[in-house]
């Protein structure tokens, strides 16, 4: 999988891919992410990629041209299974949508800016708006971070033991139960006693129960959407 990321503020995403897994899965050759300065297209002789909005009003937009240049040049490269657009006003992003993602081959991912883009280039150029939630972040980077970590670590050999991935919260529409380890006993605190009885029926059992229980109390809409 290959992951190409435009932003006006790239410093913003070395961090996020260059450790854990993604950054494992980056040096296994697993995925690639590559993040791209939008500057890096402008013909502006200031390298401005902002313009004022018609109509008038606050606040800038970003300008057309290195954004729509920007993606022509990356198109005339790879073919992308999406062109996705980080906003406030996308679709909120659900690990349905991740595990979707996580089979394609190319993304291209759009950070937003200022005010957002030109309404012509989500009409014909994106083909997917995707926002992480419910509050305003100064850019969609830190979006994109969540999008592209949450993807990549599907993408088969990012995770080492092959069966972790599917067992996390959210994997079956449940939260995931809890988890214990040593000391058995911890300031008077003890770890539930079928954990350490070795009966791996018993074992699986609880944990269904405690995803449940825990699920039904903390998150009731996941059980309705299911
Ligand atoms: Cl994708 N961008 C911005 N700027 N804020 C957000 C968001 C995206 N998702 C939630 N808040």
């Amino acid at each position: 999988m290959r992951i190409d990321i435009l932003s006006a503020v790239p410093d913003l995403l070395k961090g996020p891919f260059s450790e854990s897994i993604v950054g494992r899965a980056r040096n296994a050759g697993v995925a690639d992410v590559q993040v791209h300065d939008i500057r890096k297209w402008t013909t502006d002789k200031h390298g401005k990629i902002d313009d004022t909005a018609f109509g008038g009003g606050a606040g800038m937009v970003m300008a057309i041209q290195p954004i729509v240049d920007a993606i022509a040049d990356l198109k005339s490269q790879r073919e992308y299974d999406e062109i996705i657009y980080l906003t406030p006003d996308g679709e909120q992003l659900k690990q349905s949508r991740i595990n979707q993602l996580s089979l394609a081959g190319n993304l291209l991912m759009l950070c937003g800016h200022y005010k957002g883009i030109d309404q012509r280039i989500r009409d014909h150029v994106i083909t997917m708006e995707i926002s992480i939630g419910d509050y305003v972040l100064s850019g969609g980077e830190l979006a994109a971070a969540v999008l592209a970590d949450a993807i990549v670590r599907l993408v088969p050999g990012a995770i080492g033991d092959g069966e972790s991935a599917l067992t996390d919260s959210f994997q079956d529409g449940l939260l995931a139960p809890p988890v214990y380890t040593r000391p058995a006993e911890w300031n008077g605190h003890a770890v539930p006693d079928v954990l350490l009885g070795g009966h791996h029926a018993e074992i699986d059992k609880w944990r269904m129960e405690q995803a449940m229980e825990r699920t039904k109390r903390l998150r009731p809409d996941l059980l309705d959407e299911a």
